[in-house]
């Protein structure tokens, strides 16, 4: 498939819908041939970004450069970009065959043309054998290729792909999104992932942007934004995490009769102050019995067995900790005083504002 790939940037785009302001100066770069994913909560803007680049809204300020060339005032059908939706949009009245040759006679191809890469995208996406179907006729995942196979046929530089699994069941999303990976890195199109699920961005993506309120907090590998997070929110909204107030001493941090050396790196916090100090579940080590000499014994609240972790919510002095326990198997379970323990060099410190003792009362 000759697809092409394309830079996609974004420069301080905002767009408004009467007082809402659903994009707030949005700067980012897609990389060319990169899956980039946009993670954020409900409303954050996700979608009005890629009907911005689409051609579907254009920007009230910035720009969308796609190969450095402004998009500004092209209509949607001039631009190089391709979008597949949540509800695939397929036609029901239409066979596999048509749906996929759609946007090909939409450009008035030769017909033995169409035909060829019909055969050729279907064999990509193994829907051969299912081109006489109706999508009534398919699974779900079958369905969601088909959109898939429309989007890829027409050869856009840009894909857009809009919570693409949301209508699959749990297990099908974790095998279409490993094709999804798949066929992108064959084919090389830059592709441009929206979802709210963070294990998916994770596991999908070479690039995430996490936004909320219309805004990008951080930018990153999957990598980079699960282990290093640039804030509480985004440390709360990617994986599981542990918030902890504690406050900031010389040297060390204190948490009721705790005292913590300070962790390397991440931003300074001026002793005296209090701080925000996140630690992933599975950072943590928790063993039977009571260690006062380190004052890390904590009690167990409640523990939920889950086949590959057994996950402990342990108080710890005066705060509530989850505890992921690895490869629980043959190990006897956990009860009332247990060692904590945990290594320094995982935690993440911010100095506390007023929004973030909120958020860790609210939840992000
Ligand atoms: N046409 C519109 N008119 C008015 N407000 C809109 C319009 N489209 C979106 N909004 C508002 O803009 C904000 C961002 O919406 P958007 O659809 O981009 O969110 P999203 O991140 O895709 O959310 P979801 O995960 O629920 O799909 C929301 O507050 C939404 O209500
Ligand atoms: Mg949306």
């Amino acid at each position: 498939m000759t697809t092409g790939t394309a830079h996609v940037r974004l420069e301080g785009v905002v767009k408004r819908f009467g007082p809402v302001v659903a994009v707030a100066g949005v700067s980012l770069d897609i990389a060319r041939g990169s899956i980039t994913t946009i993670l954020g909560p409900s409303g954050c803007g996700k979608t009005t970004i890629l009907r911005l680049i689409a051609g579907f809204l254009e920007p009230d300020a910035g720009d969308i450069l796609v190969d450095g060339v402004s998009q500004r005032g092209l209509p949607p059908y001039l631009r190089k970009t391709s979008t597949v939706f949540q509800e695939y949009a397929l036609f029901p009245h239409m066979t596999v065959f048509n749906n996929v040759a759609y946007g090909l006679r939409l450009r008035r191809l030769l017909r033995a043309a169409i035909a060829e890469k019909v055969r050729h995208t279907l064999a990509l996406l193994r829907l051969d054998g299912l081109e006489g179907r109706f999508p009534r006729e398919l699974s779900g995942g079958q369905q969601q290729r088909v959109a898939l196979a429309r989007s890829l046929i027409v050869e856009p530089d840009v894909l857009l792909m809009d919570e693409p699994l949301s209508n699959l069941d749990a297990k099908l999303r974790v095998s279409v999104r490993t094709e999804i990976r798949e066929i992108q890195q064959r084919v090389g199109i830059t592709t441009l992932y929206v979802t709210h699920d963070q294990e998916e961005a994770l596991a999908i993506s070479d690039t995430i942007a996490v936004m909320r309120s219309g805004t990008v907090m951080q930018v990153g590998s999957s990598r980079d934004i699960y282990e290093r997070p640039a804030d509480p929110f985004v440390a709360a909204f990617v994986g599981q995490v542990n918030l902890l107030r504690a406050r900031v001493e010389t040297g060390g941090l204190r948490l009721g009769p705790l005292w913590l050396p300070l962790p390397p790196g991440g931003p300074p916090v001026d002793p005296g102050r209090e701080a925000i100090l996140a630690l992933r579940p599975e950072a943590i080590r928790i063993g039977a019995g009571a260690d006062a000499r380190a004052g890390l014994t904590g009690q167990v609240v409640s523990r939920t067995y889950l086949g590959t972790t057994v996950r402990y919510r342990i108080e710890l002095a005066g705060q509530t900790l989850t505890v992921d326990d690895h490869d629980p198997a043959g190990k006897p379970l956990l009860d009332g005083s247990v060692v904590v323990s945990f290594d320094p060099t995982r935690i993440r410190l911010w100095p506390a504002s007023p929004e973030m003792l909120r958020q860790l009362v609210e939840g992000p």
